[in-house]
């Protein structure tokens, strides 16, 4: 498909969305074997693939990647290569009507538009978080999803498995007595990335494909594979990449939405390098009666809190941790209530797989309409902390009131061929 008609494919997707249209997109039967296929072959694509090629009910049939090396030698270390179909262009996959389901495990700037084009050529989709680059895409995902009847799992799989679920289910029935504050840390040591020269892309990469919808930019090692987290034509920063996963559970714990205000502060305090993202970031979410708090630095250990990233849930009666080794309440009488081990991508995959087959998008795990508000959340914290004011909000919408300069952050402009209708 060439990017002619790779336009329009996505100006169908969109148009309908735009339209308001609720017709849903005729269901497949659930079917004994699910077909899936991975759109992005990187770290978190490798991991989407042994996932989906190791369930007994799901054939991974077709792989993309722009990136030559990778898609390759990517194929090779799967059970059955040759029964693999590998592509640098997503549209192969996206028109192939015998494929059920993809992954989107691409840079962020691609997720919105990928997931949107899946869905208009009838697929079942399991998105990376964050599921979108901006505030715009995101409604514009949540819209499309609904009116697909589709399954689309976010990838903020801190929700599967059950001993978070009996957590949340103990803190929401009063076992911390009233919760007015929920705390997402994010501290981890992350390298600094250094100033790396304009290049040729390496040969036989794709390098438009990869920018797709952002703009156009020499080559550099740094805005390539991985490090584009922290360059906003690509990626959200650390709030959108790792701290996603502690705001969705601290989000979902909380029970609550869309914030009233949000206020933030953050920047580069530490690296001195082509960084343009904050290395340390704080962002407060007041709410009707809690807080929801994100605390980031990106120059200190796990394991300074106690525990790994995590969230911490505040109760007149107690507090409850999450962490990656699970989760424990501690009362104010010294006494504590342990909860099993976090749960791990293989159950969200699972569950994914079982929603599809019982054509049960009501099942999933992390329903993209949850994943869109967190998503929001990380845009809205970025959105504060670059303008260096408290944002006030609508939340019933999220729309930012009398801040022009907030809401002009809440969109992105597309590169021309990768425009998404009503956006740019
Ligand atoms: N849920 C989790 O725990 C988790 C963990 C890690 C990463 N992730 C998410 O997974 C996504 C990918 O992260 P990563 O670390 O693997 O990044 P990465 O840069 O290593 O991999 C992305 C891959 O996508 C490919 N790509 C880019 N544009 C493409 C296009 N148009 N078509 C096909 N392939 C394209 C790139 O060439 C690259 O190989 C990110 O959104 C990240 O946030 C999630």
């Amino acid at each position: 498909m060439n990017s002619m008609s790779r336009r329009n494919f996505l100006d169908t997707a969109c148009a309908g969305v735009l339209a308001g249209l609720t017709t849903k997109l005729a269901a497949a039967a659930p079917s004994e074997r699910v077909r899936h296929a991975l759109i992005g072959a990187g770290v978190q694509g490798k991991r989407h693939a042994q996932m989906f090629s190791g369930f007994g009910d799901c054939d991974l049939v077709a792989i993309c990647d722009v990136d030559p090396e990778r898609r390759n030698a990517f194929a090779k270390r799967l059970p059955n290569p040759e029964r693999l179909a590998v592509y640098e262009d997503y549209c192969h996959i996206l028109d192939a009507s015998d494929i059920d389901a993809v992954s989107i495990a691409t840079p962020d700037h691609w997720h919105t538009p990928l997931a949107l084009a899946a869905l208009a050529a009838g697929k079942h989709v399991y998105v990376e978080k964050p599921c979108s680059h901006n505030i715009r895409e995101a409604q514009m995902l949540a819209q499309a999803a609904a009116a697909s009847g589709k399954c689309v799992q976010h990838g903020t799989q801190g929700r599967a498995g059950k001993a978070f679920q009996e957590a949340v289910a103990f803190m929401r029935d009063g076992g911390l007595g009233k919760v007015r504050m929920a705390k997402a840390i994010n501290h981890q040591h992350r390298p600094p990335i250094g100033r790396e020269p304009e290049t040729d892309p390496p040969e036989g990469v794709n390098y438009d494909l990869w920018l797709g919808p952002a703009p156009l930019h020499p080559f550099t090692k740094n805005r390539w594979h991985y490090n584009w987290h922290w360059f906003w034509d690509y990626g959200c920063g650390d709030i959108g990449n790792d701290g996603i996963h502690q705001i969705d559970q601290a989000r979902w714990g909380l029970g609550v939405n869309l914030p009233n205000a949000v206020i933030a502060a953050g920047g580069q305090l530490y690296y001195n390098d082509d960084h343009e993202t904050p290395d340390t970031q704080t962002v407060v979410y007041e709410y009707n009666d809690c807080h929801l708090m994100y605390e980031m630095r990106l120059w200190t250990d796990y394991s300074l809190e106690g525990h790994d990233n995590g969230v911490v849930f505040y109760g007149d009666e107690g507090k409850l941790e999450f962490g990656r080794e699970g989760s424990k309440a501690i009362f104010k009488d010294g006494k504590q209530k342990v909860f099993g081990a976090a749960a791990d991508i293989l159950d969200h995959g699972r569950n994914f797989i079982d929603c599809i087959k019982a054509n049960n998008p009501g099942g999933l795990y992390a329903p993209i309409e949850e994943g869109v508000l967190s998503t929001v959340l990380c845009h809205l914290g970025n959105v504060a902390t670059r303008v260096g004011r408290k944002l006030h909000l609508d939340p019933i919408t999220g729309e930012c009131k009398n801040d022009a300069e907030a809401t002009t952050l809440y969109a992105r402009e597309y590169r021309r061929g990768y425009e998404l209708p009503g956006m740019s």
